[in-house]
């Protein structure tokens, strides 16, 4: 029997509620499949720091480098809000783990389903079809550029440095355009290359590229249009690359095209172990109550049947089923209409495992 090994980091606020329901999902489909999924437990973020004083424990980052896989929850929390900076869960873990395991890729689909085109807060004939994809640079830019913060005479000075290198550009590029390939066969690049200098190398890198792929259709657009075309006519995109900060805040934009970011799952591939998590943070406020939406980090969990083992069917399996129970009546909190019915995190995790 095939056997995978995964690393199972829950991390803090809902990501305790929603991962063991991606869990129940992963041991159906190895019954149904035949695999067996060998999940290995690890601590990170704040729940990481109480227990160790560390948000990323030497144990967890060689855990994971160590599985085949790793699925995470979320990280963060207003109890280390005040850390330093470089202390917090999300910093100190999330950041870390991402640059630990080599993820320059982090590959969050924005999809429409027709059952939720009345949840978007966007007109129906505006999101309704919507199918892209952004292809976000995970390891560079300017989260990771040089930091500096110092007094000056009148007060001080802080600076986060912005940097690129081709070989980053290029290697994220073609992952964009090798996807395309298999979709609609465009790619819009988001840059802004009329003010930035690290942005004219990414056009310029981009550009050349593209040579090798004439088949696809490039554009290049700016990001503040991009964020206006996303809301204006979604439907015009397919494939989106962008640099890492750029990609941060248009892929909340998107998630909500589909009616709650709680849709919106990710892949970060790019070295030997990928890492699958839901895009949207540990919701504090409503944390430990059962009102998660366990759908993102389900539909995480079969990003990583498909990059990191690839399992296409079984991937496409969980995708129905979280078709099939949104053509239902059931809700979480977050995609809640007048006339549904309000469920669980839990009870959402159990539905999609019924169809299975
Ligand atoms: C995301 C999150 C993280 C990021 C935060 C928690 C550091 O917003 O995955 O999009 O900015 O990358
Ligand atoms: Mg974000």
């Amino acid at each position: 029997m095939p056997k995978y090994s995964i690393a199972v980091i829950p991390g803090d606020g809902i990501g305790v509620e929603i991962v063991p329901e991606a869990l129940k999902v992963l041991e159906k489909i190895g019954a149904r499949f035949n695999h067996q999924f060998e999940f290995r437990p690890g601590l990170v973020g704040g729940a990481a720091i109480d227990a160790t004083g560390k948000a990323l424990p030497d144990e967890t980052l060689a855990l994971c480098q160590g599985s085949d896989a790793v699925l995470l929850g979320a990280v963060g929390g207003p109890k280390w809000d005040t850390l330093p900076a470089p202390e917090r869960p999300e910093v100190a873990s999330l950041l870390a783990l991402r640059k630990g395991l080599g993820l320059y890729a982090n590959i969050r689909p924005a999809v429409v389903y027709p059952a939720l085109v009345q949840a978007s807060t966007l007109k129906p004939e505006v999101v309704s079809g919507v199918d892209l994809v952004v292809f976000r640079e995970l390891t560079g830019g300017i989260y990771f550029g040089e930091k500096k913060r110092e007094k000056t005479a009148d007060g001080e000075l802080a600076q986060d440095n912005l940097v690129y290198t081709t070989r980053e550009i290029e290697r994220i590029a073609r992952l964009a355009f090798e996807a395309a390939r298999k979709r609609r066969k465009k790619v819009t690049s988001v840059d802004k290359a009329n003010v930035l200098e690290s942005s004219r190398l990414w056009r310029e890198t981009v550009t050349r590229l593209s040579a090798e792929y004439p088949d696809v259709t490039l554009e290049h657009m700016y990001v503040d249009n991009c964020a206006m075309q996303l809301i204006r006519w979604p439907k015009q995109f397919d494939v989106v690359v962008t640099e890492n900060m750029f990609g941060d805040i248009l892929t909340d934009e998107a998630a909500m095209l589909t009616g709650s970011i709680g849709m919106l799952p990710s892949a970060s591939i790019g070295g030997r172990v990928g890492m699958y998590e839901p895009s949207h943070g540990s919701a504090p406020d409503i944390a430990g109550q059962q009102k998660a939406n366990p759908l993102a980090t389900i539909l995480s969990a079969a990003m990583m049947l498909r990059y990191s083992f690839g399992l296409e069917e079984e991937a496409q399996v969980i995708e129905k089923a979280v078709v099939e129970v949104l053509n239902g009546d059931s809700r979480t909190g977050d995609l809640m209409e007048p006339g549904k019915k309000l469920v669980t995190t839990a009870e959402m995790g159990e539905l999609v495992v019924a169809r299975l």
